[in-house]
């Protein structure tokens, strides 16, 4: 196929080598047509002539562009009550035992769909007390961060929720709005969003958390950066019932020393780590 933009395959690694510097993403051999296409869009709005050409551009480019390039590499796929499983599992086994506020970390949070799910697990369980539910929810795009922050979906993102649910959280779009939903005050104000590349050194995070959700994350990094990663989460766990859950192609047997799985894709900080 005829090709919009120059794209060769040392354009490829060269891509592959920024995304791993910078995110964390390995990109590996399988995703050259759709970092192409991803590109091709940013390559399209600068009027350059080829991936090449804008890969030099970034070299010369400030803070801003890189930003936008980490934007198109990532995924974001995501729903409410996605692996719902985990849901149930933080309902029965953390917050029975959480003091309060609960304090949970969505990393990858993506358009916000997974700590509003959380939000609304908490709030059925512990009753609708904003102040004693507290979520951090983190991901490196910015432009996702944005949506996740206001709130608004898509009505059909929120089908198959149940009504009273539906009720209880959302508001319905009018006018303008018709076909959206958008969070109640009550959903938003227990989260704080805010950008966090997981591959930096510094988290500038405090405290500990209950549970720390990182589903669907991990899979883009190689197991060395997942097992740095897993190290920097064991002391943000509370002890001994904080529970970490992953995505459920996600296992971190290369890790047993400091994570040990409790059955669907859950796991708790290993005994001799904690
Ligand atoms: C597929 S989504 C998962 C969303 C949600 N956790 C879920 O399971 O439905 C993966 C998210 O990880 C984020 N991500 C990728 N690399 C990251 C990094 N180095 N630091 C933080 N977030 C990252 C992406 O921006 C994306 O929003």
């Amino acid at each position: 196929m005829e090709r919009e933009f120059g794209f060769t395959q040392a354009d490829y690694d060269r891509v592959s080598m920024h995304a791993y510097r910078i995110a964390g993403i390995h990109l590996g051999d399988s995703r050259k047509e759709m970092v192409y296409s991803r590109l091709s869009r940013e390559v399209r709005r600068l009027r350059l002539p080829s991936v090449a050409a804008y890969l030099q551009y970034l070299d010369q480019a400030g803070q801003h562009e890189w930003t936008r390039f980490v934007n198109v590499l990532t995924t974001n796929l995501t729903s409410f009550f996605r692996e719902a499983h985990h849901f149930s599992i933080l309902s029965e086994k953390v917050l029975p035992h959480a003091a309060r506020p609960v304090r949970i970390w969505s990393c990858g949070c993506a358009s916000g769909e997974e700590p509003y799910s959380v939000a609304i697990s908490c709030y059925e369980y512990l009753g609708d007390d904003a102040t004693a539910v507290n979520i951090l929810a983190t991901d490196i795009n910015t432009t996702i961060l944005q949506q996740a922050e206001a709130g608004e979906f898509e009505r059909e993102r929120v089908q198959g929720m149940s009504p009273e649910r539906l009720r209880r959280y959302f508001l319905n779009g009018s006018g303008a709005f018709e076909g959206r939903v958008k969070v109640k005050t009550l959903l938003r104000q227990c989260i704080s969003f805010r950008m966090l590349n997981l591959v930096q050194p510094v988290w500038n995070i405090e405290g500990q958390f209950d549970a720390i959700f990182c589903r669907n994350v991990m899979i883009y990094f190689d197991k060395d950066t997942q097992y740095q990663i897993l190290r920097r989460f064991v002391p943000l766990l509370k002890q001994p019932h904080g529970l970490l859950f992953a995505g459920h192609s996600e296992a971190f047997f290369h890790a047993k020393d400091l994570f040990t799985p409790i059955g669907a894709t859950t796991y708790r900080v290993t005994e001799s780590a904690a």
